[in-house]
């Protein structure tokens, strides 16, 4: 059984994608695409000994040694050339943009990437987009207490977004879903409470200014 969030990731996978999941820890994407059957070749990247002891046991229970390459190596520095669409999930904003950034040159040959970083989203949606992407899809799924954007960028050139669009998703406020909704209102409350404390000039301005926002994006 794997996660909602990373069911959703797997959904986000398009049809005949080569893919690497780079950071995967348990090796549930691959191993659930390889199941689902509709992926070409599939490599799984962890840049630490423990997590990847963890994908190889699983793939060998899996009994998919063959159908999954593993590599123990850093981001993208072993991306099989093979490799059209990068899965990087589960870690915040700043860590996958760093990732993508380091392996820029990479980058030439993939068409898609999937990512869904619990922090700093506008500065990661903004990073990808600058490397040559736009938003093509976008989910919201809450779980272990956090909301997850789960968005899927594909080469090629962006549109202009607004503000709003770079802090919450071109998609997400188009398609609107109830858990969207749930999420702004805790947004608000969450910048209520901060604007209830003693706050610096500059930070009461930046709070007030995020809660007008916010408010502005409920009552559309
Ligand atoms: C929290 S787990 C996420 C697992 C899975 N992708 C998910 O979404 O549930 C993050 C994984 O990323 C790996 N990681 C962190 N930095 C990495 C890097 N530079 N290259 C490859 N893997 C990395 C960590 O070792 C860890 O196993």
């Amino acid at each position: 059984m794997i996660s909602a969030r990373l069911e959703k990731i797997v959904a986000l996978v398009p049809k005949g994608a080569n893919v690497a999941d780079v950071g995967s820890d348990h090796c549930l994407v691959p191993i659930a695409l390889a199941c689902k059957g509709e992926v070409g070749y599939l490599q799984a990247i962890d840049n630490k000994i423990g997590p990847f002891n963890t994908m190889e046991k699983a793939v060998v229970e899996a009994g998919m040694e063959k159908r999954i390459d593993l590599s123990l190596s850093s981001g993208l520095t072993c991306l099989d050339p093979r490799v059209d669409t990068i899965v990087i999930a589960g870690m915040g904003g700043a860590l996958t943009l760093q990732i993508l950034n380091e392996g820029k040159k990479k980058l030439e040959s993939i068409e898609y990437i999937i990512s869904d970083p619990h922090k700093d989203l506008e500065k990661s949606r903004r990073g990808i987009v600058a490397l040559g992407y736009y938003i093509e899809e976008e989910e919201i799924v809450y779980e272990d207490d956090l909301y997850y954007f789960l968005i899927r960028y594909k080469k090629g050139a962006a549109p202009k977004y607004s503000k709003k669009d770079w802090m919450f998703g071109p998609i997400i406020r188009k398609k609107r879903p109830e858990l969207y909704k749930k999420f702004l209102l805790e947004q608000k409350r969450r910048v209520q409470s901060l604007l209830a404390k003693p706050l610096s000039l500059d930070a009461r301005h930046h709070y007030d200014v995020m809660l007008s926002t916010i408010n502005e994006e409920l009552c559309r």
